[in-house]
């Protein structure tokens, strides 16, 4: 058994425990000293100056001698953000959105505030970030990443799907059609190869997907060979669909993206923005040798 004395003669507070632990009195160290002593004036120091201490229940409070309040400071901030953005939104109101793609530098400042816009106003139906969403029908608003359009992935045409909405319409093919007809034709798109069967010329599909089948962006009509579904793509989703078409009464599916011009929710510069921020998402098609050579 030690002894606590004997702790190179530092007394001992006098507090013993189970007969050989106690408290000895040396000092805690320098650099700890230093540093509780700094902290206790920078408390006052801070106190002093900013607003610290409240005065009555009714809201007043000791204002600091250094004058800050957080309303100045952001105001400040603000002035400064307000005089950059200032400085592009006045250009973005000029410019046709094929030029605004064209300055890498508006660009980006359009792809930065054009995802606030679009979460705020496109992603409810088609999905965070352009994903798409699905419903029964398969997808309700189409995936605006991938590069595969509707209604074409040039710029302008993007633009055009914002200000003035689509509504593609595919005619019901029920009292057209036999069953057995619908049947040849439905497994044939489903294969990927609409054309084999003389019956998509012959019943006029080719009127609106085109000769080839692969669709056209004036009318909406979808890309029948590519294996990409617009909506169901199961047998008996693309059996549906010709039978009750699109956007054409009863039964059919529906697709209506509204017109944003028509809506005044958007302002002009607001819609050139977002078909900026869509067309890079990365789906964006480049119109060769349209674009107007900016030297
Ligand atoms: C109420 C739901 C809804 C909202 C809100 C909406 N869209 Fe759409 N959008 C659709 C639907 C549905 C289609 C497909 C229309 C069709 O198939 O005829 C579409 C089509 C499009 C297309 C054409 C896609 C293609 O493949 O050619 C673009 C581009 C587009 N939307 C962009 C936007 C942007 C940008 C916003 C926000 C400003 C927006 N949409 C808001 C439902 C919506
Ligand atoms: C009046 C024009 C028109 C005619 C005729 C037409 N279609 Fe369509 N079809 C469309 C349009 C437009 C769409 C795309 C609708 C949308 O996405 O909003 C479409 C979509 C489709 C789809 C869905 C594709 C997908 O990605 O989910 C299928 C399948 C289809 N058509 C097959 C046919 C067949 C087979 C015929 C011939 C019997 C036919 N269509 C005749 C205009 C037409």
């Amino acid at each position: 058994m030690s002894d606590i004395h004997d702790a190179g003669g530092v007394p001992t507070t006098g507090h013993v425990w189970d007969d050989d632990l106690g408290d000895l009195t040396n000092q805690p160290p320098k650099w700890w000293m230093l540093g509780l002593t700094a902290s206790a004036i920078w408390c006052v120091v801070y106190f002093a100056y900013y607003p610290s201490f409240p005065i009555s229940n009714a809201g007043s409070f000791f204002k600091g001698i250094g004058g800050w309040t957080a309303i100045t400071e952001m105001e400040a901030d603000k002035s400064v953000v307000d005089e950059v953005r200032g400085k592009y939104e006045a250009k973005l109101k000029e410019m046709t959105p094929a030029a605004i793609l064209a300055d890498s530098e508006l660009t980006e400042y359009v792809t930065r505030s054009g995802k606030v816009l679009f979460g705020d106003n496109c992603a409810a139906c088609h999905g965070t970030n352009g994903v798409g969403t699905v419903d029964k029908q398969g997808l309700f608003a189409p995936v605006l990443r991938d590069d595969d359009w509707l209604f074409g992935g040039k710029i302008d045409e993007i633009y055009t799907s914002i200000t003035d909405g689509r509504q593609a319409v595919m005619t019901a093919h029920k009292d057209v059609l036999s069953a057995a007809e619908i049947d040849t034709l439905a497994a044939a798109v489903a294969a990927g190869t609409p054309t084999a069967t003389p019956l998509f010329a012959e019943k006029g599909c080719v009127v609106c997907h085109g000769a080839d089948g692969k669709g056209m962006a004036v009318m909406g009509s979808a890309n029948l060979t590519d294996g990409i579904w617009r909506f169901d793509g199961s047998v008996e989703g693309i059996t549906r669909t010709i039978t009750y078409g699109v956007n054409a009464g009863p039964g059919a599916r529906v697709a209506v993206m509204p017109s944003f011009t028509a809506a005044g929710k958007l302002s002009d510069a607001e819609m050139k923005k977002l078909a900026v921020y869509v067309y890079k998402f990365g789906g964006g098609i480049t119109e060769v040798a349209a674009a107007p050579a900016a030297q």
